[in-house]
């Protein structure tokens, strides 16, 4: 048998790629992790999951003392925005947790090997001047933004997420090219901040892949806080003259164009996966149609000893999926059963209030030829949500109308993020709407919204 330099050899330290490497460590095997970037983490880390939670949460507290939400409990503030301390323990919270996997590589024992990595063959790839062997090599290189044909990304005037992390000033207005999960938490962070901010949709709602209540509520919802949206509308061109920018828009079926200024403009209408640079040519592995690459349940590419896990394979472009299938894919190359339940994938968009889901919308449900029960129940009957001041929102819980096994659910709620795992744990274990309606909840507290959306599911809930 040919001799390695590792066991295992992971392509990219993002939450895939870093959770892979130190899962395969801790079982023994010699294991190194390629990463170009300066710092560990990959997007999530760096630039995405955790600097723009950064934003947010800190954004919320702004917006809570200067829309009045403070003074409704009795506390006068009239906030001063220090935009720069805000970016500040934005940084300060990317590089202390950036450091943190740089820590966790040393006490595992996985070597970082700085650089770009590419395949000289299934199991060699060069990393700046060095060429490295392994049994094993796990693609986990993520995505990155996907550009708008015609519209140029300079960072200052037209940015992508990345940039819309950095202004250095609030904008006056601020139009978002995509109503997507990026568009929403981004555009929230300015509007918190005092921008106007104006969302351009491609399709006739947000949010695309949501539960259809889910998508209306919360276009209600932003639209009351006070973001304009253009639905069903495309943006065919932006120019930028003397740092102001002209956007064209036209109807998505068809019309006239019409023209709308703005000082910033994020474009935000997805990602698409790094394959480029990989060399994938020289091993023979071919991408599929949206340039991902393709895998098997264990996550084996089509190329023996070459896996691939995270944004690059198809599924929710998502950290937590990214981490488990980072765990699975290091314990079925350690000849263990790793496995990913990509049914039941959680999703939060963590504007305020918070918007959950898992399993089924009520409309894949229907495609699906399920027949369905539906309980919802409104946050504004939430005591605790109703003492909070956070009456927006409701808990959605689709079932079987057979089995009543929960099939779905759906959250708009200050901390539905939070209250989505219980959600996901239930589901796990096979619940039905009525386990979950039986199990004792803490009062007051926003998951007995859950409880009584699952009591609605047979029309029981007591408090409405
Ligand atoms: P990535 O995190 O993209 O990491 C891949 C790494 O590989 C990168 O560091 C890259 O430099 C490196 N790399 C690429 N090619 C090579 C190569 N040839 N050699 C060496 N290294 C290479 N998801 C959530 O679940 N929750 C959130 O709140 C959330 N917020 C987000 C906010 C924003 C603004 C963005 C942009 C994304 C957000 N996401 C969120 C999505 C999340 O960041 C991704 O799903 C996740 O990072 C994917 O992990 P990954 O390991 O597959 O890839
Ligand atoms: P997205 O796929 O969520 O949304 C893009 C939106 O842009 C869609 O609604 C689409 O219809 C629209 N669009 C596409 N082309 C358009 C055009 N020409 N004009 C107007 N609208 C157009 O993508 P987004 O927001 O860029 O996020 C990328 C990925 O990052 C997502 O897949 C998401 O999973 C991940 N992410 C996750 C977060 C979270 O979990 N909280 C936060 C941020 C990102």
């Amino acid at each position: 048998m040919a001799d390695f330099d590792f066991d295992v050899l992971v392509i990219g330290a993002g939450p895939g790629g870093y959770v892979a490497a130190i899962r395969a460590a801790q079982l023994g095997l010699k294991t190194a992790c390629a990463e170009g970037r300066d710092t560990l983490g990959g997007t999530c880390l760096n630039v995405g999951c955790i600097p723009s939670k950064a934003m947010l949460h800190a954004s919320e507290y702004f917006d809570a003392a200067a829309n009045g939400a403070m003074a409704k409990m009795g506390i006068k503030v009239e906030p001063e925005l220090d935009l720069e301390a805000m970016h500040g323990q934005r940084r300060t919270a990317v590089k202390q947790l950036t450091g943190g996997i740089e820590m966790l590589f040393r006490k595992n024992k996985v070597e970082w090997l700085k650089g770009y990595a590419a395949f000289t063959g299934a199991n060699s790839v060069t990393v700046g001047d060095r060429t490295v062997t392994a049994k094993n090599i796990v693609i986990a290189t993520g995505s990155s933004v996907t550009p708008l044909p015609g519209v140029e990304v300079d960072q200052k005037v037209v940015v992508d997420s990345t940039g819309a992390l950095e202004l250095p000033k609030v904008p006056e207005h601020m139009v978002v090219i995509g109503g997507g999960v990026i568009g929403l938490e981004l555009g929230s962070v300015w509007r918190r901040l005092g921008a106007r901010v104006t969302c351009v949709e491609f399709l006739d709602q947000i949010l695309p892949g949501m539960d259809g209540d889910v998508r209306k509520e919360a276009n209600k919802i932003f639209k009351k806080q006070g973001i304009e949206f253009r639905l069903g509308t495309k943006v065919t061109g932006v120019s930028v003259d003397g740092g102001k920018a002209s956007l064209t828009l036209e109807p998505a079926k068809g019309g006239d164009a019409e023209t709308l200024e703005a000082d910033c403009v994020l474009v935000s209408i997805g990602r698409r996966p790094n394959t480029d640079g990989l060399g994938l040519d020289k091993i023979g592995l071919e991408l599929n149609q949206r340039r991902q690459i393709e895998i098997d349940h264990d996550f084996r590419t089509k190329v023996a000893g070459v896996w691939a896990i995270g944004d690059v394979v198809p599924g929710p472009m998502l950290a937590h999926k990214a981490e488990d299938e980072g765990i699975a894919v290091a314990e079925n190359i350690a000849g263990l059963t790793g496995i990913v339940n990509h049914d039941i994938i959680p999703s939060v968009v963590y504007t305020m209030p918070e918007i959950a889901g898992v399993g089924l919308t009520e409309e894949q449900a229907k495609e699906g030829g399920a027949e369905i029960k539906v309980g919802k129940f409104p946050m504004l009957a939430n005591s605790r949500a109703k003492t909070n001041h956070e009456p927006d929102g409701f808990v959605k819980v689709i079932a079987d109308a057979k089995t009543d096994r929960v099939l779905g659910v759906w959250c708009i709620a200050s901390v539905a993020g939070t209250m989505i795992a219980q959600a996901a744990q239930a589901m796990e274990f096979g619940a039905t709407s009525e386990d979950i309606a039986y199990t004792c909840h803490a009062h007051p507290t926003h998951s007995e919204a859950l409880k009584e959306a699952a009591m609605a599911v047979t029309g029981k809930p007591i408090h409405i």
